[in-house]
């Protein structure tokens, strides 16, 4: 059976890979309270420079559940303290753990950290990049919503220059032929060499929109990446016309999923999380199982 050797960007798969992870997440889904010891004792590393609830703890939960041990790493207690370099750092964790799970604030430093480990490196987020693992986990959500893809009508809304979520899954929705609606305020808008390039490789159906829309079948909202803005007033500013309200939903297509890679902020008040459209959790839930799929395929398990 075909491995993934690193995760980095959703740029690097092929449908078929997308496929077999999401097959094999299927089967974890399934097996997920099943006892297991299908890991063979070989450790996981979560080496978080940024914070994170759901994607370390989710691959944290996945590891287990596979029956690997972990190795956390807090940056703050260790010696990056001192001055070692990232480079050293990976090194290190190298040669303890059979596979790397890197969250990191800056763009790039994924690859960085695969072209110094011998072992699988899995970006968990890596700057305004890519977060492909989040990708995998919307077009899963997506796919057990609404059974297919192709010709569905996705909104991605919110900051799109920032989101690394968006970036990674933009690129999967287009394999998988989605009708996709860039919705985003004036100034963070998709990164236009990588529309160019999935228009290019996959010809879907972009369009180009300043709010939100009620008529998708799926609306993908994501919070104004506050921390990769130059200035607080540019980023306060930019929150004002996307918000998922009541008064929103009021009139939205009957069966639009919701959809929010969390944590939610202003852009979706909490009245919202009772409505029928919100499936957000549900989102948040599957990060289990296609993260387990990931691993199982980067482990050889
Ligand atoms: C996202 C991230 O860290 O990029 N969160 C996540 O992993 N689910 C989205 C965000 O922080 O807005």
């Amino acid at each position: 059976m075909a491995t993934l050797k690193d995760l980095i960007s959703a740029q690097q798969l092929q449908k078929k890979d997308v496929e077999r992870l999401l097959a094999s997440a299927q089967k974890m889904e399934k097996s997920i309270s099943a006892k297991s010891v299908q890991c063979n004792n070989k450790i996981v590393a979560t080496l978080f420079f940024e914070p994170s609830t759901r994607t370390h703890s989710s691959f944290a939960a996945a590891a287990m559940r596979l029956g690997c041990p972990i190795l956390t790493f807090n940056v703050a207690n260790s010696s990056i303290a001192k001055g070692e370099t990232f480079e050293d750092t990976i090194r290190m964790f190298d040669s303890y753990a059979d596979a790397l799970v890197l969250r990191h604030p800056q763009a790039g430093f994924a690859q960085i950290a695969a072209d110094i480990a011998s072992h699988p490196v899995v970006n968990a987020g890596d700057g305004g990049n890519e977060h492909p693992t989040q990708a995998l986990i919307d077009i899963y959500t997506i796919l057990s919503l609404k059974k297919s893809i192709k010709g569905l009508n996705v909104t991605l809304a919110g900051d799109l220059k920032h989101a690394r979520a968006m970036r990674s899954l933009f690129y999967l929705l287009g394999m998988f032929g989605a009708n996709i609606t860039l919705a985003s305020p004036a100034g963070l808008e998709m990164d236009s060499h990588l529309v160019r390039k999935v228009d290019e490789k996959f010809s879907p159906q972009i369009s180009f929109s300043r709010a939100p829309s009620k008529e998708s079948d799926i609306l993908y909202i994501c919070r104004i990446q506050k921390e990769r803005f130059a200035s607080p007033a540019a980023a306060e500013a930019a929150q004002g016309s996307f918000r998922i309200d009541a008064r929103f939903l009021q009139g939205a297509k009957k069966d639009m999923a919701i959809l929010h890679p969390l944590p939610k902020h202003l852009e979706i008040p909490p009245e919202v999380d009772a409505s029928p459209h919100a499936k957000y959790f549900q989102q948040a839930k599957y990060a289990v199982p296609v993260r387990m799929a990931v691993l199982k395929d980067m482990l050889a398990l």
